[in-house]
């Protein structure tokens, strides 16, 4: 049942895989995302999607290619509520193409507003599944490691995506993370068809090593640890090629003082953690620079790992 006319929801930005945790780790970044409205309106178009924002050019506003409105339309067939007109606003405030979870922003907002369009029947967590249907039409899979955390907030570790079996991880609360966006776009289906499918069982081994100690490490709050786990044999090896003067902007990272540093989500972003704010400004900045030396602007944001998700406006 419809008990409101109007909700508008937003949902952060988020860090996927973390380094060591392809398509199965990630976290909300501080600061809000992307804004969607859901509006009760029977005389709607019902195809498209209003957007406005950052490139919104770029965004398909089809009610089927947009991540919100594919979301949403998930929602609605899952309630039995497909017959129900609404009308979908988008207002982008995060680039897409990032690597900071743009699309998953969009779906996440979108699955919080609709639900509490029809009084919250639905709990937070079985929201989930709608919004990866958003990143299967963004991305060409249904992975969760950034609609998860946008939705829920904090660092969420994904232990099966079919069954849905999530676990929330409480980090450290001096750990930071040091983002940077370097001006270039990255499409994530892109960089997901670059990607090995055959895995050597020596580095399935390693990778799955380097998970298991980086979360001890995160309950631990044992930075060095979380330190050394942080190594990527599957993603990053392929993916570098895509960010120009990753190698660099990686190594001055690690000079500045960060525990770790990898490809955010499938890039172009960077991440770094670091203990203590102050660090990851620092580190941050080394980065900007280094970026500037190969020709590329950027911008940086910092955040701690313990960030809420998706809100009702
Ligand atoms: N796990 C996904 C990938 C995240 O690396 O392709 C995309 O943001």
């Amino acid at each position: 049942m419809i008990v409101k006319r109007s909700v508008t929801a937003s949902a952060p930005a988020t860090v996927a895989n973390v380094g060591c945790g392809f398509d199965i780790m990630g976290f909300a970044l501080k600061g809000k995302g992307d804004r969607v409205t859901v509006t009760m309106q029977e005389d709607t178009d019902d195809k498209c999607l209003v957007i406005s924002g950052y490139n919104q050019m770029e965004i398909p506003c089809e009610r089927d290619r947009n991540t919100a409105g594919v979301a949403i339309d998930a929602y609605l067939k899952a309630t039995g509520n497909s017959g129900i007109k609404l009308g979908i606003s988008l207002e982008k405030k995060l680039p897409p193409g990032s690597g900071m979870g743009s699309s998953a922003s969009s779906a996440a907002a979108a699955v919080l507003a609709v639900n509490r369009l029809f009084g919250d029947p639905l709990d937070l967590p079985d929201l989930i599944p709608f919004a990866m249907e958003g990143e299967r039409v963004a991305s060409g899979t249904a992975h969760a490691d950034n609609v998860a955390p946008a939705l829920l907030g904090g660092f969420i570790l994904i232990r099966s995506h079919d069954p849905l079996d999530l676990i929330r991880i409480k980090c450290p609360d001096h750990l930071y993370c040091a983002v940077v966006h370097p001006d270039i776009r990255i499409n994530t289906s892109d960089a997901r068809r670059i990607l090995n499918l055959d895995i050597p069982i020596s580095d399935a081994t390693r990778q799955s090593a380097n998970t298991a100690a980086f979360v001890t490490g995160l309950l631990k709050g044992d930075i060095e640890l979380i330190g050394r786990s942080m190594s990527d044999l599957l993603a990053e090896p392929k993916r570098t090629m895509l960010i120009p003067g990753f190698d660099q902007v990686k190594k001055t990272a690690m000079n500045a003082g960060a525990i770790g540093c990898g490809i955010s989500g499938s890039g172009p972003s960077v991440f770094a953690l670091a203990g203590g704010y102050q660090k990851a400004v620092h580190v941050a900045d080394l980065m900007k620079d280094s970026f500037m030396e190969t020709g590329l602007s950027s911008s940086s944001f910092i955040s701690s790992l313990n960030e809420p998700g998706a809100i009702i406006e």
